[in-house]
């Protein structure tokens, strides 16, 4: 589903270099739940970043779903990342002022969905996330855990192909973290759902399928773990 081939990303400064990705290769196949673990500052959001498609690599080559997207123009890249990839952040980046039903509609917002469609879509993905009765609550009214899934139902309300998350339970106590990953796996299990998650938690790590460790932007384990 998602083939990187010798990805590199070098970022500069005026004054500095930083090899964030040194020759990564990394093939993740369809309905996989991959994690990446790795020290503060080894690359994985980079990594994440570049196979979400929000991050151009340095050198190397990105294929998702067999498309080679280095051919794609910035506006078929643009849908391209709406229909295909969900995104899930650490400290959730939901907007603040908008309710938590306009919050999941907003990926719908860049397709031609009609106002009625993108209400039942971003009710139905609430349902799945256990939220329907917070609808109409403000983000700041709802408990870490509830923010995340709010971010979780907006990360799935297109139904794309994959989800990217990048320490998705990092800002969680343990109970609230195991309820974000149980939605994640079933995720996985049920809809077919490929994942890559980066996260700092062993136990999390240890309910996906592969683990990859990074260390200074290269690879160095690759574990099967089921
Ligand atoms: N926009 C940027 N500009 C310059 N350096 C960056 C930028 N983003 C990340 N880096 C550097 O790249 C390396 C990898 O960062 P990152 O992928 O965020 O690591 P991780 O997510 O594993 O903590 C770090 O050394 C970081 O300082
Ligand atoms: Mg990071």
């Amino acid at each position: 589903m998602i083939r990187l081939q010798n990805i590199e990303k070098v970022y500069r400064t005026d004054t500095v270099e930083t090899l964030a990705i040194n020759g990564i290769s990394l093939d993740v196949a369809k309905g996989e739940f991959l994690s990446i673990m790795g020290p503060s500052g080894c690359g994985k959001s980079t990594l994440l970043n570049i196979m979400g498609l929000l991050d151009e690599p340095s050198k190397g080559n990105i294929k998702i779903d067999e498309q080679d997207i280095s051919r794609f123009s910035d506006q078929k890249l643009a849908k391209f990342r709406n229909q295909k990839l969900g995104f899930i952040f650490q400290s959730y980046h939901l907007i603040n002022d908008l309710r938590v039903l306009d919050n999941v509609e907003l990926p719908l917002l860049y397709r031609n969905s009609s106002a009625k469609e993108r209400k039942i879509l971003a009710t139905a993905a609430l349902e799945k996330v256990g939220l329907s009765n917070r609808l109409k609550h403000f983000p700041t009214q709802l408990s870490g855990g509830q923010r995340q899934r709010v971010a979780i139902a907006r990360a799935i309300v297109g139904n794309p192909q994959i989800i990217l998350a990048d320490e998705p339970t990092g800002n969680l106590d343990s109970a609230m973290g195991n309820e974000i990953m149980d939605i994640l796996i079933n995720l996985n299990k049920n809809e077919g759902t490929t994942i890559v998650m980066v996260t700092h938690d062993e136990s999390m790590a240890h309910k996906t399928h592969r683990l990859v460790r990074l260390f200074d932007g290269s690879q160095f384990n690759n574990q099967k773990l089921c």
